[in-house]
């Protein structure tokens, strides 16, 4: 298997770093027949990617296996955000039968985990993510796995998020509050359950914590926290 050298360029954030060990904690009470978790949301830009690679960070750290499997073949993210230079192999190569499994999973410098990219664009997605291909070499990972988090397009705009769903033993739903309409969300999680995917759950994602008293004053305090603990550390 390869290995790749990852960089994640994001800023530490206190209070989403505590929420995603809450959402690991509830992860691991949902029972150990919960494997395969896909992650959507209703519309694009909710912050789907960004809550996948979190958690498989945070669950590979406690010392759970992970596979981070980037299921978006439409729009992969993960090597540009991850400062991935070389050209790499992904899922969509290996549901069109142009290279092997072991060709497509790299290991990464985060502990405890693996991950695969999307690959090139493919025409018909939702195609090839519907081919036995697809179910099977789930079940061939998920031997290997503690946890395969799936990062999925949004469900309100192309169905593969749905037909992913098939094969998957739960799934978590992305809500960017203020964004999406109570309709909108209602018909989304209705089409995520149609699959016979159990949802986990919903996450509030993109709250804006400096218009709400409580989260502003916890996070000034935790910000000064954190800087002083940085400025201690760096002695
Ligand atoms: N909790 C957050 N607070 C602020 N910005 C965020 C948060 N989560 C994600 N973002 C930002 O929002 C943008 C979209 O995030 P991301 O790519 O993870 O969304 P997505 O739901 O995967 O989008 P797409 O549906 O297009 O794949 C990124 O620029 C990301 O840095
Ligand atoms: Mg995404």
């Amino acid at each position: 298997m390869k290995k790749l050298n990852l960089t994640d360029k994001r800023k530490p954030d206190y209070f989403y770093s505590e929420a995603i060990k809450t959402l690991r904690t509830n992860i691991q009470l949902s029972g150990q027949s919960i494997k395969t978790i896909l992650v959507t949301s209703c519309f694009p830009n909710e912050g789907k990617s960004d809550v996948v690679l979190s958690l498989a960070q945070e669950l590979g750290s406690i010392g759970k296996k992970v596979l981070l499997l980037d299921a978006d073949i439409r729009k992969t993210a993960y090597a540009g955000r991850l400062g991935v230079e070389e050209e790499v192999k992904g899922l969509s190569q290996l549901l069109s039968g142009q290279v092997g499994l072991q060709d497509i999973i790299y290991e990464t410098n985060f502990p405890n985990m693996d991950i695969i990219f999307g690959g090139p664009a493919a025409p018909n997605p939702s195609g090839l993510l519907s081919e036995n291909i697809f179910k099977v070499f789930l079940k061939e990972v998920r031997e290997y796995y503690n946890y395969i988090l799936i990062d999925t397009p949004p469900i309100g705009t192309v169905i593969d998020a749905a037909v992913i769903g098939r094969c998957c033993d739960g799934a978590i739903f992305l809500i960017q509050p203020g964004s999406v309409r109570y309709r909108d969300a209602q018909k989304a999680f209705a089409q995520l359950e149609r699959s016979g995917c159990r949802v986990l759950g919903a996450v509030m994602n993109k709250i804006d914590t400096s218009s709400d008293k409580y989260y502003s004053s916890y996070y000034k305090h935790y910000g000064e926290y954190y800087r002083r603990s940085d400025d201690e550390s760096q002695k």
